[in-house]
């Protein structure tokens, strides 16, 4: 039974984590989205989800970059429905890191979205997933294996993000299994769905190409594996799996 179950997923608004958070919801959990600036986004998220259920979804508001507010966070998503069974963390900054031009407030940016925000929310929310049996689950990027040209900084980061995983899965265990999602290519970044360039074209097709499945993959893709790993496997712990098309492959 799900209906009292309940799931924060940082980062919700849209994109991937808004497509985890309606999967959750669609199966009986309750939902925390989380949202830094695209607060009309998961306003709107949170609007349709409580059509479907009446106060089945809810929205925290934070920056994940600072430090107090990953800590206020963990409170103000307790406060929500008062427990909490997964974590889902899905936020994180993506941009390029040239060497020569990269600099320390882009490293902070970049680790402290996608790792530092991560690693300080499953501290803080511990004992209460101790408590209800519940699970970890960390979305890390097949880049943490096979880094992406000139994003040092992002493939660092997440790789760190995985070894957190497999670190917290000893650490927490018996009581809370914590796993990871990596995607490959499922949609293209922010600032690269407005680019008109014909090269930057090319390109996207010469990378659909190279991947043995030949498309992209859906956000759907993702959530499902994320709520597989968050309720059906309930002996897997410790484990990132790659849900890339076969790209990890090439
Ligand atoms: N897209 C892909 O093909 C792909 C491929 C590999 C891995 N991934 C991973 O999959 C996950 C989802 O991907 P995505 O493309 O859907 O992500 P995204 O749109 O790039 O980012 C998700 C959300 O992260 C939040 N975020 C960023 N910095 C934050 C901060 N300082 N404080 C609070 N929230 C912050 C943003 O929230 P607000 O908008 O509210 O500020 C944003 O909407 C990410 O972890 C990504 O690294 C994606």
């Amino acid at each position: 039974m799900t209906e009292n179950r309940v799931v924060l997923v940082t980062g919700s608004a849209k994109r991937i984590g808004a497509c985890i958070a309606e999967t959750f919801h669609a199966q009986g959990f309750k939902v925390i989205v989380h949202a830094n600036r695209s607060l009309s986004e998961a306003g709107k998220l949170v609007g349709r989800l409580n059509t479907v259920r009446p106060d089945s979804s809810k929205i925290v508001s934070s920056n994940l970059h600072e430090s107090a507010e990953v800590e206020t966070l963990a409170e103000k998503a307790m406060q929500c429905f008062g427990r909490l069974d997964v974590l889902v963390n899905n936020a994180s900054t993506f941009f390029p890191t040239p060497l020569a031009e990269s600099t320390q407030s882009q490293w902070d940016d970049l680790f402290n979205s996608n790792v530092r925000a991560a690693y300080f929310l499953s501290q803080k929310l511990t004992s209460e997933l101790k408590k209800n049996r519940g699970t970890i689950i960390n979305i890390v990027d097949t880049h943490a294996d096979k880094p992406l040209l000139n994003h040092s900084i992002y493939n660092m980061a997440k790789a760190a993000l995985k070894t957190m995983t497999r670190s917290l899965a000893k650490d927490l265990g018996p009581e809370i299994r914590v796993n990871g999602v990596s995607p490959g290519a499922i949609l293209w970044s922010g600032t690269l769905e407005r680019d008109n360039d014909p090269g930057v074209e090319q390109g996207r097709q010469k990378l659909l190409e190279s991947i043995p499945l030949k498309r992209l993959g859906k956000p759907e893709d993702i959530a499902h594996m994320v709520y597989f790993l968050a309720t059906t496997a309930s002996y897997t712990s410790g484990q990132v799996i790659k849900v890339d098309g076969g790209r990890s492959l090439i």
